[in-house]
């Protein structure tokens, strides 16, 4: 039993900062890369190493200080002895702080690859995903926001990754290494003190900064509008003058600059003040360390050197912190974009493939709509029923009102949506069982309005089948009638067609349209109105080429024009949703109804514009007024 009235699933929701992070990780430690995973594992080494080699550089720095400082008791005359050992400890705290930045930067060259790979990875996958969401899904976004929500949130992971592995982690790990360190010399009062210091510390950055925030948006905000202003009123220079309103704009801009000038003020004194706080706190913080450390030294449990050591620990802890509100503030927005781009990736498919299901089996173009019912939304059934059987090779025409549902039944074949039920049949499978590949590969269809590729018209041409050759090509071409108009081109077939293909007509697009699905060679052929964009010369040339794609196919032909529908072997009528007379067109014009009626309608529509033309040739040229 098929699932009936599938409803459109509800759009994924967004997660908490950890999950987000959380689905960084499969990047960052990559399945079946080797290469990739030893160099995870170098960087974190490296990492490590620097860190090391960092916190090496204080303590060569403090016993150098404690072999140049003369101890109680010791005369100048030792001096000179004193002066040769330190210079091994300077040369050493030299080559611990290249170390240390070598480090460093090889960690950032080991990794670059790994974060670079993990870029390229999510933004191909994201592009799938598009494709494979439904058609629905697109529809009801604007293509240019899905683009920025990948751009942003490509940049938002670059951003992330940059600030998590070579900023806060980093930071992290010196703080663990300096509080073991200063537990193990010296007492676990000085890790404590450090370490309460560096929490307070955040914590005090982390809530002013998300109060200041409001300061920045409102900045943002009145710059904006005082750009607006500044900008309308010169545009309106003219107006202006007009009504001697200068003043007036004066006013009003400096109204504006007002604003703006106040939350800049606000947001700058905020600064300072968060400044003066974190300045505080670590002065606080670093004086209570070297109170202990003096203590430490008076009581001759320490020596100057240690009393240094701690100093230059604490200051270098400190300096990356620095920047902590602005990595806070920028993290946050990846954070945000990243999540933004990760929910559309989890939005569900809502046409699948069966696991395991086979390819549609061959056949010669058998199609079949069993009692099928659908609806867009879930509350409005569009299709009422609709039951039709095309015979391989044979030519079924739609015709009816437009919302009538004629798109719907091709949109149906192609499954881009999945019926509610019913079933539809291609060469005696349900297009629900076998996959929606090979679907799509036998169907060939020829819409309204063509958009093309902004590439050459070969490249267009072969995007039928990828691989093409110029032969084949130029055949295919032949075929749909649009080789000789190819040939004037100066440049011929390398021809770039602009964007969307609005350098080619309607009737030159059509035709590279037609080419392109003669190449593909699908089974079954679907002509959605094909020519209706048409008028009606360029229609009857192109009637011949789609007769020509058509022989020995399958072929639905949905047409608004019914001078294109006389030779289909049925024609069905289809009026709200429902087949309102079915036959060929000399059964449906005996029967006197719905059909009849629209060609009776149609041939007038005919008549009157010939006539019309007719009478515009023979007529004089009109005198221009006055
Ligand atoms: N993506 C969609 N979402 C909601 N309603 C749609 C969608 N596409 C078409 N419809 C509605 O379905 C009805 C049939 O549309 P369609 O099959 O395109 O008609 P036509 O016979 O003109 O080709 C129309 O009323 C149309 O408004
Ligand atoms: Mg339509």
């Amino acid at each position: 039993m098929p699932d009936s009235m599938v409803p459109p699933s509800p759009p994924a929701a967004p997660r908490g900062t950890w999950q987000t992070l959380k689905s960084l990780a499969p990047y960052l430690w990559p399945k079946g890369e080797t290469g990739l995973r030893v160099r995870v594992v170098a960087a974190l080494a490296l990492l490590l190493a620097a860190k090391v080699a960092n916190i090496l550089v204080p303590m060569a720095y403090a016993r150098a200080v404690d072999a140049l400082t003369p101890h109680v008791g010791q005369g100048a005359a030792t001096a000179g002895a004193i002066m040769a050992v330190p210079v091994a400890l300077v040369v050493g705290y030299g080559l611990l702080r290249i170390a240390s930045s070598a480090f460093g930067e090889l960690r950032d060259a080991v990794f670059t690859k790994v974060q670079a790979r993990a870029g390229r990875r999510i933004a191909l996958q994201v592009f799938t995903h598009m494709h494979a969401l439904s058609l629905r899904f697109h529809l009801d976004r604007q293509t240019g926001g899905l683009s920025r929500v990948i751009e942003r949130g490509t940049r938002g992971i670059n951003f992330v990754l940059d600030f998590m592995l070579f900023n806060i982690i980093p930071t992290i790990v010196e703080i663990l290494l300096v509080a073991v360190i200063l537990w193990r010399m010296f007492s676990f009062s000085f890790a404590a003190v450090t370490l309460g210091t560096i929490a307070l510390y955040v914590a005090f950055t982390l809530v002013f900064t998300n109060w200041r925030l409001q300061f920045r948006r409102k900045m943002n905000e009145t710059d904006q509008e005082a750009n607006t202003r500044a900008i309308d009123s010169l545009l309106n220079y003219e107006t202006v003058k007009y009504f001697g309103n200068e003043r007036h704009e004066e006013r009003r801009y400096d109204a504006s600059l007002s604003r703006y000038e106040q939350s800049y003020i606000q947001s700058e004194v905020s600064l300072n003040w968060l400044n003066i706080g974190q300045a505080a706190i670590i002065a606080i913080g670093l004086t209570a360390v070297m109170l202990m450390a003096a203590q430490g030294v008076a009581r001759g449990t320490m020596t100057v050197g240690d009393f240094v050591l701690v100093n230059t620990y604490l200051i270098q802890l400190y300096l990356p912190l620095n920047f902590l509100g602005f990595v806070y503030r920028e993290m946050k927005q990846g954070l945000v974009d990243m999540e933004a781009m990760f929910t559309l990736m989890r939005e569900a498919r809502e046409v699948s493939d069966r696991p395991g299901a086979p390819a549609l089996p061959p056949g010669r173009g058998e199609v079949r709509f069993e009692d099928v019912r659908f609806g867009y939304g879930r509350n409005r059934e569009i299709l009422h029923g609709v039951s039709f059987t095309v015979p391989p090779g044979r030519m079924l025409a739609i015709v009816g009102p437009t919302g009538a549902g004629k798109s719907t039944i091709s949109r149906l074949m192609f499954r881009f949506y999945d019926v509610w039920d019913g079933r539809v049949m291609i060469d005696g499978a349900d297009i629900r069982d076998v996959t929606q590949e090979s679907v799509r590969a036998a169907i060939g269809v020829v819409p309204q309005d063509t958009v093309l590729f902004n590439d050459t018209i070969a490249y267009n041409i072969a995007y039928g089948r990828p691989g093409a050759s110029q032969e084949e090509i130029e055949q295919a071409a032949r075929l749909a009638q649009v080789h000789d108009f190819v040939m004037r081109l100066p440049e011929g077939y390398q021809t770039r067609v602009g964007e969307r293909g609005l350098k080619l007509s309607g009737g030159e697009k059509q035709r590279v349209a037609i080419a392109r699905t003669i190449l593909k060679d699908p089974r079954i052929l679907i002509l959605d109105e094909a020519t209706s964009a048409l008028d009606t010369r360029t229609e009857q040339e192109i009637q011949s080429a789609l007769r020509g794609v058509a022989r020995g196919r399958t072929t639905l032909v949905i047409a608004h024009r019914l001078s294109t529908v006389v030779e289909a072997d049925e024609i069905i009528v289809l009026a709200d949703g429902r087949i309102a007379e079915r036959g060929t067109h000399a059964q449906l014009v005996a029967a006197e109804g719905i059909y009849a009626g629209m060609w009776r309608r149609q041939a007038q529509a005919v008549a009157l514009a010939e006539a019309a033309a007719a009478t515009r040739e023979d007529a004089a040229p009109v005198p221009s007024p006055g």
